[in-house]
């Protein structure tokens, strides 16, 4: 499937979801819910024999943690770099099978992402060693995020209420499954070498040190300038600025508010609680948990 064609495909998907009714925009596999217009069965059955390869640059990132983030962080690296990357929407499990086949053509280095599960992601990236990056946020600002997400794209059935989607997030009832399952399978590949995970809050707190770990992680040599003027580029204001070209009508949906604390316009004392003995129960006194600095950002 040419580019041009697969980016018109996604866009005629989603206008198609527009017409459909909320009840049929997701579908359960393996007990985790994905979006039946871009991840339909055939799709993410395809993707199992996705065939990676050593060189592939992939970004990894539970929904709403800063994935279209560092999407273009990533692109401008490798503009940089005198590559230029098709314009073709990265996640694996939203390309249906012909498109899979094309990226097979594509010559190195080609770049890809996912919000799927550390174990279902295509057993390829692990057996080439394929680096990933891989994006966390802390839990409550990625509900929050996630809640506006939900009612404001056509894919996606809208959050019924902010007290039913807390719930439906808390019990992994959402589309891509659990946050903290996420986290937990992560734990387990935090060291491995060719995987490196990098939280929403520090990409905040100093982005030219962010674009730095990253360019050297997957082995794109850059100029101090290069990186500095990706750093300048990549802010909130100007990524959000020049998502109309990037993201069109989609701009407000990826690019939102873009701050660390917003839970606190929302949650609930109780909320806040539960969450708090979850993150607790789930990973408290482990290197993910360390990295997130729930205190510092959750408290
Ligand atoms: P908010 O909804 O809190 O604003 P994803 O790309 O994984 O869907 O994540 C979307 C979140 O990342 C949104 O969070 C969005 O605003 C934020 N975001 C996008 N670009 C950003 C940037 N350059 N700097 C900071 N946050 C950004």
């Amino acid at each position: 499937m040419a580019e041009q064609t697969f980016k018109e495909n996604i866009k005629s998907r989603m206008e198609q979801a527009k017409s459909m009714k909320d009840e049929d925009k997701l579908y359960k596999k393996d007990g985790i819910f994905y979006s039946t217009i871009l991840s339909p069965p055939e799709t993410l059955e395809a993707m199992k024999n996705f065939e990676a390869r050593e060189d592939d640059v992939m970004v990894v990132a539970y929904p709403k943690c800063g994935f279209n983030w560092m999407v273009g962080v990533m692109r401008k690296i490798t503009t940089a770099c005198g590559i230029t990357l098709p314009e073709r929407p990265p996640l694996i499990e939203f390309h249906p099978p012909e498109a899979q086949k094309a990226v097979a053509e594509l010559k190195s280095r080609r770049f890809f992402g996912t919000h799927m599960h550390p174990d279902n992601i295509p057993e390829s990236f692990k057996t080439k060693k394929t680096k990933m990056l891989v994006i966390f946020r802390n839990p409550k600002d990625t509900l929050v995020s996630y809640y506006h997400f939900m009612n404001n794209n056509p894919v996606l059935p809208k959050a019924e209420s902010w007290d039913k989607f807390f719930s439906d997030f808390m019990s992994g009832a959402v589309p891509w499954g659990s946050y903290f399952d996420h986290a937990v399978a992560w734990e387990k590949h935090i060291d491995d070498p060719d995987v490196m995970v990098l939280t929403y809050e520090e990409l905040k707190e100093n982005l030219l040190e962010g674009v730095k770990k990253v360019a050297e992680f997957f082995s794109f040599s850059l100029t101090e300038e290069q990186i500095k003027d990706i750093a300048e580029q990549s802010t909130f204001k100007a990524m959000q600025e020049s998502s109309q070209t990037s993201h069109g009508g989609f701009s407000k949906v990826f690019f939102r508010k873009g701050e660390v604390g917003d839970w606190k316009n929302h949650f609930s004392e109780a909320q806040s609680k539960q969450m708090d003995e979850e993150f607790k129960k789930k990973l408290s006194g482990t290197k993910l948990g360390a990295k997130l600095k729930y205190d510092l950002y959750c408290q």
